[in-house]
C-alpha cells in the first residue's frame, strides 16, 4: 500500500512550480542576457566596459550573421560559405604582418575589416567609424584564450628596404629571370608556373579547418595580403596561417625572395605572357 505522505497533491506541485518560476524570473533579471554571457568567454578584466559594449553592438549588427553568436563562423549566413567565415575561437589568422603562428596586430585586423577580403564573402566595412572598428577588434579577441597569452603576441615584422634595382627596368628584368627558376621550384606546384593558381597539387590542398584551399591567382589586381612589392615580399616571410601557403623566412634568402617578387611583379604586369 502506498503511503499518503509520498503523494503530492496537484495544488502543491502547482504552487511549487509557480514559486520556482518567480525565483528564476528574479534571478534572470539580475543576470546579463545569455548571449552577452556566453559569447565572450575570454573577456579580459582590463577591457573597458564601454569599448566592450560598443564592440558587441557592432559585432551583433554586422558580423554575427556570418561569424556566429559564439564567433565560431557558424552564423545563419556563414554555414554554406566557402571559404568559411573565420572561427575566432581557434585564434588562427591568415593575413598578418607577424611571424608564423603569431596573432595578428590590431592594424592587421583593422585592415581586414575596413578593406574586406577580395575573392571571399568577407565584406568591406569602410562605413564603420574608426572607434567602432577598434571596439569590434577588441570584441573579436574575447572569443579565444590565445589573446590572453602574451607569448602569442609579436610585433609586425620589420621589412628590409626595397632594393634599388627595382627602379632600373633592365636590372629588375635580370633579377626576375633568377626569380622564374626559384618560382618554378618553390611556388609553381600550387600557384602554377603562370601564377594563375592552377598548380599540379591544387586538388590536394586543404586548410586547417578541413576545407579545400585554393592558391591565389597572383595576377589579380587585388591580393588579400596586399598587392605592393613590399606586401608580396612580406607574405613570403609570414606565410598564411591556416592555409597551405608556407613561410619562406628560413628556406629562401632575402635576395632570393626579392628575385621571386620581381618575377611575380612581372606576371602582374602581364609581362612574359
Ligand atoms: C557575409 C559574411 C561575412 C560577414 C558579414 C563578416 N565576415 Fe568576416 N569573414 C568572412 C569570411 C568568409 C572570412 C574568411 C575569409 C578567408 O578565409 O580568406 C572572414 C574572415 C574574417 C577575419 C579573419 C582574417 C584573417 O586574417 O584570418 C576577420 C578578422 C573578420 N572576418 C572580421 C569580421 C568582422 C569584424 C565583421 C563585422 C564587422 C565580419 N568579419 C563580417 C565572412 C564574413
Ligand atoms: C603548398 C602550396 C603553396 C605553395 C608551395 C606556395 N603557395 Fe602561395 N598560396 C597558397 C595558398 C593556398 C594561398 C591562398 C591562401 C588564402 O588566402 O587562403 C596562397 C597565397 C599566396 C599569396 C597571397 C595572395 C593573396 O591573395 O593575398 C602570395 C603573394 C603567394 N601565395 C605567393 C607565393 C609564392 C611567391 C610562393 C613560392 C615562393 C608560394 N606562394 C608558394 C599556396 C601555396
Amino acid at each position: 500500500m502506498q503511503s499518503i505522505d509520498n503523494q503530492r497533491s496537484p495544488t502543491r506541485v502547482y504552487r511549487h512550480r509557480q514559486a520556482l518560476a518567480v525565483v528564476v524570473m528574479c534571478l534572470s533579471s539580475l543576470l546579463p542576457s545569455p548571449i552577452a554571457e556566453t559569447n565572450a568567454p575570454f573577456r579580459p578584466k582590463t577591457l573597458d566596459d564601454a569599448i566592450y559594449k560598443e564592440g558587441r553592438y557592432v559585432y551583433q549588427r554586422n558580423c554575427l550573421t556570418c561569424h556566429g553568436v559564439y564567433g565560431d563562423g557558424r552564423g545563419d549566413m556563414g554555414r554554406d560559405i566557402r571559404p568559411q567565415p573565420r572561427n575566432f575561437g581557434r585564434g588562427v589568422f591568415k593575413y598578418r604582418s607577424t611571424p608564423v603562428g603569431m596573432l595578428p596586430t590590431d592594424a592587421d585586423l583593422e585592415r581586414t575589416i575596413r578593406g574586406g577580403l577580395a575573392g571571399t564573402a568577407m565584406p568591406i566595412f569602410n562605413n564603420l567609424k574608426e572607434h567602432e572598428i577598434k571596439s569590434v577588434v577588441e570584441y573579436i579577441k574575447t572569443f579565444s584564450s590565445r589573446w590572453r597569452n602574451p607569448t602569442n603576441y609579436a610585433p609586425a615584422i620589420v621589412l628590409p628596404p626595397l632594393p634599388a634595382w627595382f627602379n632600373d627596368s633592365s636590372l629588375s628584368k635580370a633579377r626576375a629571370e633568377q626569380g622564374v627558376v626559384l618560382f618554378n621550384t618553390a611556388c609553381a606546384a600550387c600557384h602554377g608556373s603562370d601564377g594563375s593558381g592552377a598548380g599540379a597539387i591544387v586538388k590536394e590542398l586543404q586548410d586547417t579547418w578541413g576545407q579545400p584551399s585554393a592558391p591565389s591567382d597572383l595576377r589579380q589586381p587585388t591580393l588579400r595580403s596586399g598587392a605592393t612589392l613590399e606586401t608580396i615580399y612580406r607574405v613570403l616571410l609570414t606565410g598564411i596561417d591556416g592555409a597551405p601557403m608556407p613561410s619562406f623566412a628560413t628556406t629562401l634568402t632575402e635576395e632570393q625572395r626579392w628575385d621571386i617578387v620581381a618575377f611575380v611583379a612581372q606576371l602582374r604586369q602581364g609581362v612574359g605572357h
